[in-house]
């Protein structure tokens, strides 16, 4: 129960990766309000926890609409009477020829991935500075943001810029107590793998053939991570972003022997 009488707030939370996030905060004793875009989904998601007897509400809300991220903030406070947790984790994927990317599809990614995140991390630090009693935000990356793969060109670029919010907010907020900090998962088995990165067999074969840990990882691995770096047990670390990947980053391009 390390995260007892706190308020937490998960965007992009009515499946995959924010979904478990959100489960966690609440096994951990969070109060937790969740929000996306997707209203059906988000109410399945939030009356599953709630079914499950956690403390729990939804929140519809498009983070590419800065003013939907303040009413969002706006509510955790008036729901719960706080915010102390925020985690920034709606974002999409394009999977495109980078010759191909329109403007369109630029501004929708980083709409969406990079200036929703970074008015995210805004809105609840002023929150949280009124509160007067410091808080956690977290920003979900990628290990994208560290590589240069063409296919998701603006997702890539998109999340490298988000480490950069989480830098730069990092050492802003840390006068007021406030830790800003990242997760940047590897090849994680959620929907926006299946129809975006995993298309067919031999990108899987691909990604595996990659990732050292020799299977892809679960959205409730990457909320492990989350519920540490929310937690006071990472009470000194802020501005890092920590990649829970099964090897992947480190491996870089090193590739394994083949299989005699
Ligand atoms: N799955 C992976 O392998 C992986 C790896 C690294 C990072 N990530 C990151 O983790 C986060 C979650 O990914 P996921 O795999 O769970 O994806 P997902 O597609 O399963 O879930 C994303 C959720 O975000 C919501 N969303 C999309 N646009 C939104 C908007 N404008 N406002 C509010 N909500 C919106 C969707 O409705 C959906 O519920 C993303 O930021 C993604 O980039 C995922």
């Amino acid at each position: 129960m390390r995260l007892k009488n706190r308020v937490a707030v998960v965007t992009g939370a009515a499946r995959g990766i924010g979904l478990a996030c959100a489960r966690r905060f609440a096994e951990d004793g969070a109060r937790v309000v969740l929000s996306d875009v997707n209203a059906e989904g988000l109410d399945e998601a939030v009356a599953q926890l709630a079914g499950e007897g956690h403390d729990v509400a939804a929140f519809v809300a498009d983070v590419s609409v800065v003013e939907e991220i303040q009413k969002l903030v706006d509510f955790a406070g008036a729901k719960f009477g706080s915010i102390d947790i925020m985690l920034n984790n709606a974002g999409i994927a394009l999977t495109q020829d980078f010759l191909t990317i329109t403007e369109a599809d630029f501004d929708t990614v980083m709409a969406i991935n990079l200036r929703g995140a970074f008015f995210g991390v805004q809105a609840a630090a002023k929150a949280m500075i009124a509160q007067g009693r410091g808080g956690v935000i977290i920003n979900m990356s990628s290990i994208n943001s560290r590589m240069a793969n063409p296919s998701v060109a603006t997702y890539a670029i998109s999340k490298g810029g988000l480490n950069q919010v989480t830098g730069t907010a990092a050492v802003a907020l840390a006068p007021h107590g406030i830790r800003v900090v990242g997760i940047g998962p590897g090849t994680i088995a959620t929907e926006m793998l299946k129809m975006g990165f995993l298309t067919n067999e031999a990108q899987g074969k691909m990604i595996l053939s990659r990732t050292p840990a020799g299977r892809l990882g679960e959205a409730s691995e990457v909320a492990a991570v989350a519920s540490f770096l929310a937690s006071d047990d990472a009470s000194y670390m802020t501005g890092q972003t920590l990649y829970p990947d099964g090897g992947r980053m480190i491996l870089n391009y090193v590739m394994p022997e083949p299989e005699q």
